[in-house]
């Protein structure tokens, strides 16, 4: 008896593993354990035995009976066929979801990205590796001009480049100081008429303090079209700053130099913490810079492919992260670039 119910054994084993499918192991399971199953009648049989033979046999029949019933349930499970009871603990706290947040340069670049757009300038992009040429070539600024001095530039060693032997090898490159670069290649690429602001990252090498960093925000802009005049540039940089700030901003207007425009403004607003009276953060003076800008240099427009004697335009440069400090009253810049979620999470 006992041999026969190894074999039993070896036998079911044997179609568990052969069986294919749920249907075949739901058959081979009532074969084996089912009513009329082979274990099943062995069980029955156990009343006829010996009384010293029962009870051995029993518990052997009854050992195999329950390694099969786990061995088919686990094959079942296996090929999908037995699915856990799930059921939803509605009384159950829910899990917090840890919400992002969005840097606080990038909710005030898409506002004035918007704002830009609804005058029906198109938002551009250039490359921060920038080449000389377009830095300061192009800008008015050859070389030995004294204005190349007005950034610290990082200049890059060309036997560090990846790509050194294509389209870079005669070019002196660096990491752009200043967005204006992509004034001429905006205008080489879609020609005049021409509005474009370009948001991005500039470097400059910086001691940095909580007012200086290597790395910052600008956002550029440009405007060529026929008979553009100093008024069309006071009024965009106007609507701008009403926009950035919410409601009517008192400005003044002031000359200003940079060699890629001519005339050269400086915007400035009203201080916003003295109103006007002088305090620390104006030095006094009851003003702060906010916007340079000029009527872009004839050379400039020669530079971009555009005839300056049928186009004039005007240019600005935005210090998008002194912009972003204003409107928050951040007073460290090294917070920008830190990572800090202490920071980043009250935006
Ligand atoms: N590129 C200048 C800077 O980074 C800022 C600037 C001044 C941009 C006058 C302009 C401009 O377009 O017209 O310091």
């Amino acid at each position: 008896m006992k041999i026969e119910l190894q074999q039993l054994k070896e036998e079911a084993l044997q179609s568990i593993k052969s069986a294919s499918g749920l249907e075949e192991l739901k058959q081979a399971e009532i074969k084996y354990l089912g009513r009329k199953g082979k274990i099943t009648k062995v069980l029955r049989g156990l009343k006829d035995l010996k009384e010293s033979e029962r009870k051995e046999v029993g518990s052997l029949a009854n050992d195999i009976k329950n390694e099969l019933q786990a061995e088919f349930s686990q094959k079942k499970n296996q090929e999908g066929g037995v699915k856990k009871e799930s059921f939803i603990d509605v009384s159950l706290p829910g899990e917090k979801i840890d919400k992002g947040h969005i840097h606080p340069l990038t909710i005030v670049q898409s506002e004035l990205e918007d704002l830009f757009r609804s005058m029906g300038f198109i938002v551009l992009d250039g490359p921060e590796l920038e080449s000389d040429y377009y830095c300061f070539e192009a800008l008015n600024m050859p070389k030995d001009h004294p204005a190349r001095d007005m950034q610290d530039t990082f200049y890059i060693d060309k036997s560090s480049l990846y790509n050194k032997d294509e389209e870079n090898k005669d070019l002196d490159l660096l990491m752009r100081p200043h967005t204006s670069p992509v004034q001429v290649r905006g205008m080489q690429k879609h020609g005049a008429p021409f509005r474009a602001v370009v948001p991005g990252r500039v470097y400059r090498s910086e001691v940095i303090d909580a007012c200086h960093e290597h790395t910052f925000d600008q956002m550029e802009g440009i405007m060529v079209d026929k008979n553009i005049s100093v008024t069309n540039l006071i009024a965009v940089i106007k609507e701008l700053i009403d926009g950035l700030f919410g409601q009517k901003m008192e400005t003044r207007v002031r000359p200003g130099y940079f060699p890629f425009v001519e005339p050269a403004i400086e915007m400035d607003i009203k201080c916003t913490i003295c109103q006007g009276h002088g305090c620390p953060s104006c030095k006094n003076s009851g003003w702060l810079e906010l916007v340079p800008a000029g009527m872009v240099h004839p050379k400039v427009l020669k530079y971009g492919g555009i005839d300056p004697d049928k186009y004039s335009g005007f240019a600005f440069g935005l210090g998008l992260t002194r912009l972003v400090m204003m409107r928050y009253c951040i007073e460290d810049i090294r917070m920008f670039n830190s990572g800090d979620l202490r920071f980043l999470e009250q935006f």
